[in-house]
């Protein structure tokens, strides 16, 4: 323990004994909708990028969640995924039927690992289409797109050669251009798209596939939770947060004028839908829950006062869960390299969805916690009692014992703890706490995320001393994918 990261985490004076874990509110069940968690943990939605190409499962997904399940916390919610039959890189999906039997054989496995005592629900995504940023030539000659606006805003800027030029010559001429009067004449959207690369926005109406999204999307988020029901998940988890479609429809940035933008109620108005048919597809025993925004942090985005109402009408609605999360947005994204694609966790508001020691001097420990404690406070006063579930840099007992307390939140949500450690929850709960591998928060694993690389954690993917049952590695062979194990 003598690594210098480990000064910078959440001091630990002393572990709680297993008889005062047992006293605590974290293991204390709790009723979501129909269904009792064992325990008021929760391993939240991890992308671990370890599907096929196709979005099958593969023994890596399987690995990957059977080792979270012996943790034994209360819930799990498998990553983001894809709703639509179509390729999406190594995403998991349940869009079609032919996703059945490997999606049932990792709701088995958990429930084996986990002794029963863990409820697994799956997160639904919808995405919108994304490019990587082309070479600027490549973008000149073939995507941008030559017209009345464009040839205006060259005449604007003095270049009326070139306003006036036939439209290889336009292009070419473009290209001689330096990189600041190309920006100052290029429209917004294609300086985006040169810069950036192509990113599709719902509102973007006049293509009719984003017209049509509040038509087709409620079907789709429905199949796909029928498909869950049956591959024998307990719930859905619909992925209203973030950098995703319906994220964006519920932004304040969403300003479409056929009634699904605007005011908060016609940005909800699609959300709302999405989960009545979901609901009328499970039926009431099984959970349906949200993940959503307590804030987008981005100009012109949603806040707090936004959050707090989509909460309520969340709750009324019927919603089993609000899960509450922050940031990571595409719109603050860091610039990508010229062939990658931009990526929603690089920019402030990305940062602050998986905030590491250095965001600022606040840092990133329960950063989260008092976005999820004022949906929670306007949905109890409103008569609701939907659970809310907190994260965001949750690494202590104590510090999850108390979000509990104050009636913050009524379940806790770690993921990169549980990443580093995933017997974390059941180690405290046995009264093992100091043999806990911390996280150091500095998001090794987030970096690996956004390369599509199989995420691991430094504290564990190196250690190829301890026992590894499933034998697997990264695919350059130099990582261990599971942690090692644990038993009491
Ligand atoms: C590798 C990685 C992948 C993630 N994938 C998802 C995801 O698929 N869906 C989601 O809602 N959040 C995702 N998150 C965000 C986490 O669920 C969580 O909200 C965030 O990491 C903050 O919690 P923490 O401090 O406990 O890590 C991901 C986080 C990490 C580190
Ligand atoms: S790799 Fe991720 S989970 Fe592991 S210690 Fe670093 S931040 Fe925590």
């Amino acid at each position: 323990m003598s690594d210098k990261r480990l000064e910078r985490l959440l001091p630990v004076d002393r572990w709680p004994t297993r008889s005062e874990a047992a006293e605590m509110r974290l293991f204390q069940p709790l009723d979501v909708g129909n269904v009792s968690l064992r325990e008021r943990t929760w391993v939240p939605a991890m992308v671990p990028w370890r599907a096929t190409h196709e979005g099958e499962v593969t023994d890596a997904v399987i690995a990957w969640y059977r080792r979270f399940a012996e943790g034994q916390p209360g819930a799990i919610v498998v990553e983001a995924t894809g709703i639509r039959d179509v390729p999406s890189g190594p995403l998991l999906r349940i869009g079609h039927d032919r996703f059945l039997p490997g999606l049932k054989s990792l709701t088995d496995s958990v429930s084996e690992a986990s002794d029963g005592r863990t409820r697994l629900y799956i997160q639904l995504i919808d995405f919108l289409a994304i490019k990587r940023r082309p070479p600027k030539e490549k973008f000149l000659r073939r995507f941008l797109q030559v017209d009345d606006q464009l040839r205006g805003r060259l005449e604007a800027e003095g270049l009326t050669d070139i306003a006036h030029a036939d439209e290889h010559a336009l292009r070419e001429a473009l290209i001689a251009l330096d990189d600041d009067r190309l920006d100052a004449v290029l429209p917004d959207r294609e300086r985006e798209s040169l810069r950036m690369g192509y990113r599709e926005r719902v509102t973007d109406t006049e293509l009719e596939h984003i017209r049509e999204l509040p038509e087709v999307l409620p079907g789709l988020f429905a199949d796909a939770a029928e498909r869950a029901m049956a591959a024998g998940f307990d719930g859905v988890e619909l992925h209203y947060a973030h950098a995703y479609t319906l994220a964006s429809f519920l932004s304040a940035r969403n300003d479409r004028t056929d009634g699904y933008g605007g005011d908060r109620a016609s940005r909800a108005r699609l959300p709302l839908e999405v989960y009545g048919a979901v609901r009328q597809r499970v039926g009431a025993e099984r959970t349906v829950g949200v993940r959503f925004l307590g804030d987008e942090v981005i100009e012109g985005g949603s806040h707090l006062e936004d959050a707090v109402d989509f909460g309520v009408r969340f709750a009324q609605a019927g919603f089993d869960f609000l899960s509450i999360s922050k940031g990571g947005k595409f719109e603050d994204a860091k610039q990508p390299r010229v062939g990658e694609a931009a990526y929603p966790y690089t920019g402030p508001s990305g940062h602050e969805c998986m905030p590491t020691v250095k965001i600022d001097e606040r840092g990133p420990f329960g950063r989260n916690v008092p976005l999820a404690a004022a949906v929670r406070a306007a949905v109890r006063a409103a008569g609701h009692e939907t659970p809310v579930i907190a994260a965001g840099g949750i690494s202590s007992p104590w510090q999850a014992e108390a979000v509990l307390e104050r009636g913050d939140a009524d379940v806790v949500a770690a993921a990169r703890q549980s990443l580093a450690d995933p017997d974390f929850f059941r180690k405290i709960r046995l009264g093992h706490g100091d043999q806990v591998r911390r996280c150091f928060f500095t998001n090794y694993c987030e970096g690996l995320d956004q390369k599509h690389r199989a995420v691991t954690c430094q504290r564990w993917d190196r250690d190829f001393e301890s026992p590894d049952p499933t034998g697997l590695r990264s695919a350059d062979g130099k990582r261990r994918l599971v942690a090692p194990p644990w038993q009491p």
